[in-house]
């Protein structure tokens, strides 16, 4: 049976408004819809001015994403009932974190070009100067790629990214995704390389919120991609860096004390002239009796986390 669903749409059009508002209307929705088929609906039968993209339908193209409910989603794959019953209205709007077009439709070719400024092909390695022509992959080293080789590129965790948001230096997580995916591939000769680049392209900048993982409608986990492309870079020696330095200061307090010594991490990450400069500061918090404490103490059962920290490391080899 139809029910009733209000759905509140951001409209905008560039050749009369200065900005974008919401429209309301009011559709008999089918239990089993998608947004999307209510988006074709509305468009067909109530408004034929309103402008979103789609192509397959089927969670496949990628072309459908939009925010519904605050959250980018793919249209296709969201289901009106759900959205219903947890929101109790369907409020959309164009991706984010890009310029819009017209209602739901943005601009994607700075995503498309950030993504293809990843060099997504192979680099084939060289044996004694000549190129490997045909190099088999194991089962087990496709395995490391397979995620990674399935993003759609339809933004939503790049819309919704808010590292991006503030950085636009910061690459968003769909091209950390595809670096990821030759990076690891075994055939590929430019690993020291392309990490060098993400590390240019603030990879350190993701504040771990999560979102990307959250947003992602192949369930790709980018958060966890961009950490291992860090650790990675690590490996590799890309270590003169405000974001190596932080997570190996970070790493060598928790072995030594236990626990994070929040006095000696900018040092660490930052160096003692740059830190100088902030002395101002410094000489604030510690009459506001806010410095944290220089010296720390090991720890009461220290060693149980020596012992996790090195169960880490093993598994990570
Ligand atoms: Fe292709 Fe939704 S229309 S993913």
């Amino acid at each position: 049976m139809s029910q009733k669903v209000r759905f509140k749409i951001s409209r905008f059009n560039p050749e009369k408004d200065k900005k974008s508002y919401f429209k309301e209307y009011e559709l008999a929705v089918q239990p089993w819809e998608s947004v999307l088929e209510s988006l074709i609906s509305l468009r067909n039968n109530v408004d034929a001015s309103l402008s979103f993209r789609q192509s397959c339908k089927a969670g496949i193209c990628g072309s459908c994403a939009i925010r519904i409910n605050g959250r980018a989603k793919l249209a296709c794959k969201t289901s009106v009932h759900d959205e219903i019953s947890k929101f109790g209205e369907i409020k959309i709007e164009p991706l984010g974190n890009l310029p819009v077009l017209k209602d739901l439709v943005v601009d994607m070719e700075t995503f498309y070009d950030e993504m293809k400024d990843t060099n997504p092909w192979i680099e084939a390695k060289k044996n004694s100067g000549k190129l490997i022509e045909e190099h088999r992959i194991s089962p087990k080293d496709a395995d490391k790629i397979e995620k990674s080789s399935e993003c759609i590129w339809c933004a939503a965790c790049f819309s919704d990214c808010p590292s991006r948001e503030s950085n636009k230096k910061y690459l968003g997580p769909a091209a950390y995704v595809l670096s990821h995916r030759y990076i690891f591939d075994v055939r590929d000769g430019k690993k020291k390389e392309r990490l060098k680049k993400l590390v240019d392209k603030q990879i350190w900048a993701c504040a771990h919120c999560e979102r990307s993982t959250e947003n992602c409608p192949m369930d790709i986990e980018p958060q966890e991609i961009i950490s291992k492309l860090r650790e990675e870079s690590i490996k590799e020696g890309l270590i003169h860096n405000d974001g190596a330095r932080h997570a190996r200061t970070f790493e060598k307090s928790v072995k030594k004390y236990g626990g994070l010594s929040e006095a000696w991490l900018p040092v660490g990450t930052f160096g003692f002239i740059r830190v100088i400069k902030e002395l101002p500061m410094a000489i604030k918090l510690f009459f506001k009796g806010k410095l944290p404490p220089f010296f720390m103490k090991k720890i009461k059962n220290h060693e149980e986390i020596s012992q996790l920290e090195r169960n880490v490391n093993r598994n990570n080899l």
